[in-house]
């Protein structure tokens, strides 16, 4: 006997509303803290999670079915098996292997490179109109591996980039002027990590361009101080990592954020990990980095064409040129 009775005349559920799903790869510190952003912000219908290690995977997929009664409803399954991730609208890639205090992000390359070969074909193959979404690092050459393995054409592969960095630089800038960083609009752009480059031509709090309102109050911001705020964003992972393992909680509202904006067709500008060749005078081979890109349901919809300095392309330039190199010793 079914627990309710239909009554009579029901209508056949509204085809309009449209069943969303996400799955996450790898339920590390960093897969997880996505995964309860997203529960917690209602994004989806479905979450779907998959690792390499079933009882931890069980684990972490019981531990938050276990909160469902504080919760927006949301259907969470997991397995070792990528048939749980079929009919995915977007796949999040966290898997794999993290920096050990003081190592590059570049370092782990070739580790996370080998996981790529085992992770990407069978979500492609579940999930054939799905948007990719890569955050493990060395996260440019990472979606450029993606990119390549899955065939998918380049709007559909992104990486979490700098989203993440810009964050972190818009907390330094608004701590330093006393505002909300909410207020604050700032890029960095470029690779996501030591060779990532500030737009400090572009900022501007609640509409005000910084740099020019501080030279109006001759407000001497020296070059720097301003170099000084870069450094710490670049710094701020190997700090946090030397502090308490591993970052997590950042990178989880970053991505969930994106997430938001590519299920929901929001139409931001966000800066993500795109494939740049031909903007800025980027060339020399494919090579994903940030940009700020408008993203959307189909997942990256443009590159906006900010305004840089000669000094600010040069440094875009010597970013991609950094990653291009580490990618050439790829073979794919
Ligand atoms: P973690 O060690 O906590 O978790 C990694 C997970 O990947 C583990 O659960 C492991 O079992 C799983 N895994 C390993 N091989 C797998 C495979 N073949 N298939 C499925 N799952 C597999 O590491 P954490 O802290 O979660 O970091 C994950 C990645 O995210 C690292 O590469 C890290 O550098 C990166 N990261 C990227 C950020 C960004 O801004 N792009 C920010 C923070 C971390
Ligand atoms: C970050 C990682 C480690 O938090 O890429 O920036």
């Amino acid at each position: 006997q079914a627990f309710f009775k239909s009554i009579s005349n029901a209508a056949p559920p509204s085809p309009t509303k449209r069943h969303t799903k996400i799955s996450v790869i790898g339920v590390g510190n960093v897969g997880m803290a996505i995964a309860q952003t997203i529960l917690t912000q209602d994004l989806v219908d479905e979450l779907a999670l998959v690792d390499a290690k079933s009882d931890k995977l069980r684990g972490e997929m019981l531990d938050l079915q276990h909160a469902a009664a504080f919760l927006p409803r949301t259907k969470i399954h997991a397995s070792i098996d990528y048939s749980v991730t079929a009919g995915s609208d977007l796949c999040i890639v966290t898997a794999g292997a993290r920096q050990n205090p003081g190592e590059s992000r570049l370092n782990l390359l070739q580790r996370n490179m080998a996981l790529f070969r085992s992770i990407i074909p069978p979500l492609v193959k579940y999930s054939p109109e799905t948007t990719l979404l890569v955050v493990s690092n060395p996260v440019d050459v990472l979606t450029y591996v993606a990119w390549k393995l899955s065939g998918f054409p380049a709007n559909r592969v992104i990486g979490s980039g700098t989203n993440l960095d810009s964050s972190r630089f818009r907390f330094l800038i608004a701590d330093h002027l006393d505002v909300n960083a909410q207020d604050v609009q700032a890029y960095i752009v470029g690779e996501h990590g030591d060779s990532s480059v500030a737009l400090w031509s572009g900022i501007s709090v609640g509409g005000v361009p910084v740099l020019s309102f501080l030279e109006r109050q001759q407000i001497a911001l020296e070059k720097e101080t301003l170099e000084k705020i870069h450094q710490e964003v670049v710094h701020s992972a190997y700090e946090v990592i030397s502090l308490k393992g591993y970052t997590s909680w950042a990178i989880g509202y970053s991505v969930a954020n994106l997430a938001r904006t590519i299920l929901r067709d929001q139409r931001r500008i966000h800066p993500v990990s795109v494939l740049a060749k031909g903007f800025y005078g980027i060339d020399g081979g494919d090579v994903f980095l940030s940009l700020p890109a408008q993203l959307g349901r189909s997942g990256v919809l443009g590159v906006t064409n900010v305004h840089l300095t000669d000094e600010e392309i040069e440094q875009l330039r010597n970013s991609a040129k950094t990653i291009l190199e580490v990618q050439s010793q790829l073979g794919i």
